[in-house]
């Protein structure tokens, strides 16, 4: 059996080997992840946006496992009691026994059932579960690190847990996927203790590349080279370490997010992952296909409305002197990893695009927010008083108008048209006047929106300072560093992440380490062109699966083959060609990257998952079910042609377009949009991933079950 399985499965082209549905109702499915309702990074984001496919085909026999935090349990879960028994009975027997078990329903698209575990409540066991996995893979945890300790307090509950359950399932089988290192203990413990469940270990990074590539070492051309226990206990990670690598090779299935990470985890872990599981999104799509684009209009006015605020100060040598309408929202969001990120190649290509813009006079403005969460002591107090600056001058226009209104209406009821020179009394003027007065500023508007805690070190704001973006005047690049995530609730810039993305123009992602990269997927499939690398497991996906990436809004910045300069140099061309654009062409780019949406659905994606879930059971029960000697997967790889339509390039699109300049109206706009759905029709691009290949509901599985 084991010698049928696939081995890592080729990106180039769907499997499309038949296959039958697995008895859902004889089994039993958990996924546990530190990161379920505990939002850290894009770990949450796989879980909670595949939440809902998984649901769809699993029901009631779909549960996810994560730690209890009070404030997201009151936020994102609705408590309920578990109906399945098993899950019920091995929940009391904990909460008996001192712990301390939540369950509930995750308010999420698909409302999963979520099993989570109180770490501090248990933590009095420490030190036996300390002894407890010394005993079953000689791994010691030193007691000063204490989150590989709440990592084990996480898995020793887990696998408690699963103990429980595996007792009463009643003859259900249970596949039980663990998620990254800090879930891997569970998984460690389970097999120690011979549990029968099937397991699949994923990884979303490997610790050592992460820890390699921040600390600027040439990684990808030094794979094969790394004495990798030395470098793990010179970074003093050495036990994670263990728990990373111990966890891999105890799983039934290894699998991990991209091919890159595949290669990576070979020679770091040393295992090949059995199956690559692409990361996707739970994608929604519009009834009208120009939805996205209004949306766009109504987010990105929003953002010009922030930054009116942010650079008030009109007639002052630090006056707000760009035109809203010639401006360009870019941004990176993500964790704070400066260069794992590419927040050191971004901001030197925008102290040389800035060069470029002024030298050739552009009249673009370029505005780049930098949403990267890092220790603060709150909003500082110039970036809110910009905003309550706007805040003013706004109210005292609407009060203005509304007199100016009702004398207009008294004089046209008198059947007169007002004396103009009078409709506005002294006392308006003075108002108005002394509102003008107080925008005046005494210094350049900041480059960051809170007290930064550790502001002289920073790494973004020390190359700010070396490169020298100050947001002044002359400068066509300004920046804003939001050392925060973005939330609804904010009072300085409140809307969600969602939005604000949607209102950018694009989003600029240069990693260096990126074993997917969700930034850039959310961004496509929102209709937001972006920046990333051959670097990210999305990027070579993208480049994979794409004939002609850059004409679709994905520009793949080369960082493996380049040096760092020639990557920024490249990146710098991207981002100034971009700026070249005219608005019909952003407009028509944008249209073309919602198309790519299909390829990153998990309705398709989520095909890699189910064939993993099925190779775990076959190689954990290989009685109850095998794999058959299956139609191998088609390797001819699917790509997206060229779209057919005005070529994307500033210069070449003046042929077909009627106005290369930014002469717009709102009719013209939506005449694009209506050539838009004209191509698609035309195109009727045909996908391995779209609905008419795979009938819905027709779950295809990866083999064969027998009772
Ligand atoms: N993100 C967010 N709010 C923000 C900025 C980012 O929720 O203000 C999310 C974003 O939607 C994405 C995740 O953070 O899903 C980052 O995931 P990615 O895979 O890009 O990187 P990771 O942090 O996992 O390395
Ligand atoms: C969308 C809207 C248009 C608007 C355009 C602005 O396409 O439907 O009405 O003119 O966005 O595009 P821009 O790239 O200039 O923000
Ligand atoms: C990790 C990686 C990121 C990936 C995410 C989800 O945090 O850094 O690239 O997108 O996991 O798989």
């Amino acid at each position: 059996l084991r010698g049928r399985s696939l081995s890592v499965t080729s990106l180039s082209g769907l499997p499309q080997w038949e296959v039958e549905e697995l008895p859902i109702e004889d089994l039993l499915l958990f996924e546990v992840a530190w990161e379920v309702t505990n939002k850290v990074g894009g770990i949450y984001t796989v879980i909670q946006t595949k939440a809902k496919t998984t649901a769809d085909e699993w029901g009631d026999n779909y549960f996810l496992i994560g730690p209890y935090f009070e404030h997201n349990m009151k936020t994102q879960v609705e408590q309920c009691e578990p109906v399945n028994d098993a899950v019920r009975r091995a929940m009391d027997s904990m909460n008996k026994h001192g712990c301390q078990v939540h369950f509930g329903r995750w308010l999420i698209e698909g409302s999963p059932y979520v099993v989570l575990f109180d770490i501090g409540y248990s933590a009095w066991n420490l030190d036996r579960w300390k002894g407890d996995l010394w005993e079953a893979c000689s791994v010691g945890i030193p007691y000063h690190d204490r989150e590989a300790n709440d990592m084990l307090i996480f898995g020793s509950l887990t696998a408690w847990f699963l103990k429980e359950v595996t007792d009463n399932a009643d003859g259900k089988h249970v596949i039980a996927q663990f998620h990254e290192w800090q879930a891997g203990t569970g998984l460690i413990l389970s097999r120690a203790r011979k549990l029968p469940i099937a397991t699949i270990f994923t990884t979303h990074a490997t610790l050592l590349g992460r820890y390699l590539c921040a600390a600027n070492i040439d990684f990808y051309n030094h794979l094969d080279k790394f004495n990798i226990d030395k470098e793990a206990g010179e970074r003093q990670i050495y036990h994670r370490y263990c728990m990373e690598r111990a966890s891999v090779h105890c799983a039934h299935v290894f699998t991990t997010v991209s091919e890159i990470t595949a290669i990576e985890a070979e020679h770091m872990l040393k295992r090949k992952p059995d199956v690559v599981t692409p990361n996707g999104l739970n994608v929604k799509k519009f009834s009208a296909v120009h939805e996205f684009q209004n949306l766009h209009a109504m987010y990105k006015a929003r953002i010009q409305d922030f930054v009116r605020g942010h650079f008030y100060g009109y007639k002052t040598k630090f006056h707000l002197d760009f035109d809203l309408e010639k401006t360009l929202f870019l941004f990176i969001a993500g964790r704070y990893e400066f260069s794992n990120k590419g927040a050191d190649i971004f901001l030197e290509a925008l102290s040389r695009l800035n060069f470029l813009l002024r030298v050739h006079k552009s009249d673009v403005t370029v505005v780049v927010f930098f949403i990267m969460p890092a220790k603060t002591n709150n909003f500082n107090v110039e970036t809110l008083k910009g905003q309550a600056v706007r805040k003013q001058l706004w109210d005292i226009a609407h009060s203005v108008k509304e007199k100016f209104g009702k004398k207009l209406y008294d004089a046209l009821l008198r059947g007169e048209i007002p004396d103009m020179d009078n409709i506005l009394d002294r006392d308006d003027i003075t108002i108005m006047k002394r509102a003008i007065f107080s925008t005046q500023r005494q210094s350049l508007p900041p480059v960051t929106t809170h007290n930064m805690i550790d502001d002289s070190t920073d790494p973004i704001l020390s190359t700010i300072r070396r490169i020298g973006l100050f947001n002044s005047r002359t400068d066509r690049v300004k920046v804003i560093l939001h050392p925060e995530f973005l939330s609804s609730t904010s009072p300085l810039l409140p809307m969600d992440y969602e939005e604000f993305v949607r209102g950018c123009h694009l989003g600029v992602f240069p990693s260096y380490y990126e074993p997917w990269g969700y930034t850039p997927a959310e961004c496509t499939v929102m209709g937001i062109p972006s920046v990333t690398t051959n670097l990210s497991g999305f990027g070579c996906f993208m480049q994979e699966h794409v004939a002609d990436p850059t004409a679709y809004g994905i520009y793949i910045v080369d960082r493996r083959f380049r040096s760092p300069d020639d990557s920024c140099n490249q990146l710098t061309q991207f981002l100034y060609g971009f700026c070249k654009q005219s608005r019909r062409q952003r407009i028509i780019q944008r249209n073309r990257t919602e198309r790519l949406s299909d390829l990153l659905d998990w309705r398709y994606l989520g095909r890699y998952y189910q064939h993993a879930r099925y190779l775990t059971l076959s190689r954990a029960f290989p009685d109850k079910f095998h794999m058959e000697p299956t139609s191998p997967p088609t390797t001819e790889g699917f790509k997206y042609p060229r779209p057919s339509s005005v070529p994307p390039s500033p210069s070449g699109s003046q042929v077909s377009s009627p106005q290369s300049s930014d002469v717009e109206d709102e009719e013209e706009d939506a005449r694009y949009n209506e050539e838009e759905e004209a191509e698609r029709d035309r195109l009727n691009i045909k996908s391995p991933f779209s609905p008419g290949r795979v009938p819905r509901g027709k779950k295809k599985l990866h083999g064969e079950y027998k009772n």
